[in-house]
């Protein structure tokens, strides 16, 4: 959670930044922790930008399409999406984290404005969605969340907002079994002491999952727009990485609708 918001961050300091996150720069310069220890670098940096830049456009060509709409903003982390998407007062958004998070935002971040709610529980629980009303059409969006939910959790977790909400997308990002196999080649997950779990090949997986479940866009993460505002060594990384089969696959970014 340090480590992305550090790297979107570092990356809102870029000439050419992708993602102008100014929250996220002020973010870090309030907290005092030595955040080298992420062991993000430029590349990595750009990277998280990267990603977090096309589930924006994701949710912001959600909310242009169906404006009077729910967010729900999962495992939101210190990610200060709220404040990066402009939205029109018809907008109810939903950040949810652990209550440990949720505390550390309440210290370090803005209160967004308008309809907005900052929910401390574990999304494997049931009783923060039981409190959001299903009239409206849903966004999810959860970056950085599935690979650390167990499968049965993350399959759980989609079932129940699929059922609940009559139509919606489902915006997040997911590690290939490769992936999970090398996590700990991954400096953030092996420097916080962290364990992955959940990995999906195949989005078919996720489709199975609830009636007219449909995959829009599947897009691997070497394959991603801006990506020529990595560093040129990250440039040539992404060049060899997009050569290797297996490791072309180790994570994409999924677009489904219901
Ligand atoms: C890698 S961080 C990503 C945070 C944020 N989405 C971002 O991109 O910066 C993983 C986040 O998932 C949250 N998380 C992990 N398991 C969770 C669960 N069961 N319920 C809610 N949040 C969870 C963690 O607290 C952490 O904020």
């Amino acid at each position: 959670m340090l480590a992305t918001l550090y790297g979107r961050a570092l990356d809102s300091g870029r000439a050419g930044s992708v993602l102008h996150d100014v929250e996220a720069r002020r973010a870090v310069d309030r907290i005092d922790y030595d955040f080298a220890r992420t062991g993000m670098t430029t590349t990595t940096a750009v990277g998280v930008a990267i990603r977090a830049k096309v589930l924006d456009d994701w949710t912001a060509d959600f909310i242009r399409r169906t404006p009077s709409c729910t967010v729900l903003h999962l495992a939101c982390g210190l990610d200060t999406r709220v404040h990066r998407l402009q939205r029109p007062d018809t907008v109810r958004w939903v950040d949810v984290d652990l209550p440990d998070v949720v505390a550390l935002r309440h210290k370090l971040l803005p209160v967004p404005d308008g309809e907005y709610r900052l929910v401390a529980s574990s999304v494997t629980d049931d009783e923060w969605l039981d409190a959001v009303s299903p009239a409206r059409p849903v966004v999810a969006v959860f970056e950085g969340l599935s690979m650390y939910l167990t499968q049965a959790e993350g399959h759980s977790l989609i079932r129940r907002i699929t059922s609940r909400f009559e139509s919606g997308e489902l915006l997040f990002d997911v590690y290939g079994s490769w992936g999970i196999k090398m996590q700990k080649l991954v400096p953030a997950v092996r420097n916080a002491g962290a364990t992955l779990h959940w990995g999906v090949d195949d989005p078919r997986e996720v489709e199975a999952l609830h009636p007219g479940l449909t995959t829009v866009d599947a897009w691997r993460s070497v394959d991603l727009p801006h990506l020529d505002a990595l560093p040129r060594s990250g440039r040539i990384q992404m060049r060899l990485v997009s050569a290797i089969p297996k490791l072309r696959d180790v994570g994409k970014l999924l677009r489904l609708r219901w």
